[in-house]
């Protein structure tokens, strides 16, 4: 079937908007709502068994596999490597029999995710896909395959794929976590309620679209733009830059925000814009602290946080933008979405080809 873009004027913003439809049901295939529990897909081995697990993947997709990491290791207790996939294929990593390697694509046809898969396979591992389309080569390859409800998505930069990624990987850390007999039920129930209200927190936190807008206008004028998130927001921090970086070709860096001083500060003027991913979880006085800093050196601050950390903000950045108060859970998965509307914004500003930025390809299927 023909997709198009609705009421909307790119893939990219139709993509973002399409996120709490997507995400709940993505959802669906694991949460159920009214028990407050998860199930995750029959797997061909014990969750339990498996001592450490090994995560591949290329782009956004190994951005989500970094937030992941934070997840499975809190909850599981499970240590947990992330990698990219075509420096894993030939660092001859080791690899233990019976461990489990996730690898995450939204195509499913990366060519080095595909090679990492292979490579694993033959090394004895447990392979388990988490891809968008469940017919693809990686799917079909993995010994098991999980899938995110994304549909078909059109836009080069990755958004919907990303956070229903997210969600799959929520539900994986807490299936290894009860696996480990390290979530009660209690503490199931309250996760699963904090992933059920993302779609609605989306949708509430998307009707701030034009301050976003507003705040894109400053950017949009920048040469080089700094991203600082600190626990599992680091790794949306990352994301943010990259799609800052693809969509709009301005030069963007993502930090973890106690990195700042070993480097980055030096970037700082009254030029750089600095986002800041700042819910309110046990990390935000260590990046409150961090934002003062920058802000003393004349940073213009784009300060990303709910209504009670905008408020203990000492100082005053340039800009803020105001997230729903949510579980820290689920936080990255609700702060990855600003990020995606502000390069959106800032690429119309700029005038570049959103859909189908210079030089970027929707799948990498040659190395
Ligand atoms: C390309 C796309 C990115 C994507 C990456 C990995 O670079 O432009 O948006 O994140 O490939 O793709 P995959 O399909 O494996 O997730």
């Amino acid at each position: 079937a023909l997709i198009g873009k609705g009421q909307h004027r790119h893939f990219m913003i139709k993509e973002i908007y399409e996120q709490p439809q997507v995400i709940g049901d993505t959802l669906n295939t694991m949460l159920n709502p009214a028990s407050r529990t998860i199930t995750l897909p029959d797997l061909p081995f014990d969750l339990a068994s498996v001592k450490r697990v090994t995560i591949v993947a290329c782009g956004t997709s190994y951005y989500a596999g970094s937030v992941a990491k934070y997840w499975i290791e809190k909850l599981g207790r499970v240590p947990v490597e992330v990698e990219i996939a075509s420096e894993f294929r030939y660092r001859q990593p080791v690899l233990v029999p019976g461990d489990m390697a996730v690898f995450i694509s939204q195509s499913g046809e990366t060519a080095d995710t595909l090679a990492a898969l292979r490579y694993c396979r033959d090394a004895g591992l447990h392979t388990v896909a988490l891809v968008n389309v469940a017919e693809s080569t990686i799917a079909r390859e993995a010994t098991t395959a999980l899938l995110t409800q994304a549909g078909p998505e059109i836009g080069v930069a990755s958004t919907k794929a990303f956070t229903t990624q997210l969600v799959v990987l929520a539900c994986l850390a807490m299936g290894m976590a009860r696996a480990n007999n390290r979530l009660d039920a209690a503490e199931e129930a309250r996760l699963s309620q904090a992933l059920a209200e993302v779609p609605a927190r989306i949708a509430e936190m998307l009707r701030g679209e034009d301050n976003i807008r507003q705040i894109a206008e400053d950017v949009a004028q920048a040469r080089d733009v700094l991203y600082l998130g600190r626990g599992p927001c680091y790794p949306i921090a990352l994301e943010g830059a990259l799609k800052l970086k693809e969509v709009s070709y301005i030069h963007a860096e993502g930090y973890a925000a106690g990195e700042l001083k070993h480097g980055p500060i030096a970037l700082i003027d009254d030029h750089v814009p600095v986002v800041v991913l700042c819910p309110s979880d046990d990390l935000y006085d260590k990046t409150a602290s961090n934002v003062q800093e920058v802000i003393a050196r004349g940073a213009k601050v784009i300060f990303i946080s709910d209504a009670e950390g905008l408020s203990k903000l000492a100082v005053k950045p340039m800009a803020s933008f105001q997230m729903p108060p949510v579980d820290p859970f689920v936080a990255p998965i609700l702060y990855a979405v600003p990020v995606q509307v502000l390069a959106y914004h800032v690429a119309l500003a700029r005038g570049t080809d959103v859909d189908q930025p210079r030089n970027l390809a929707k799948s990498v299927t040659v190395e």
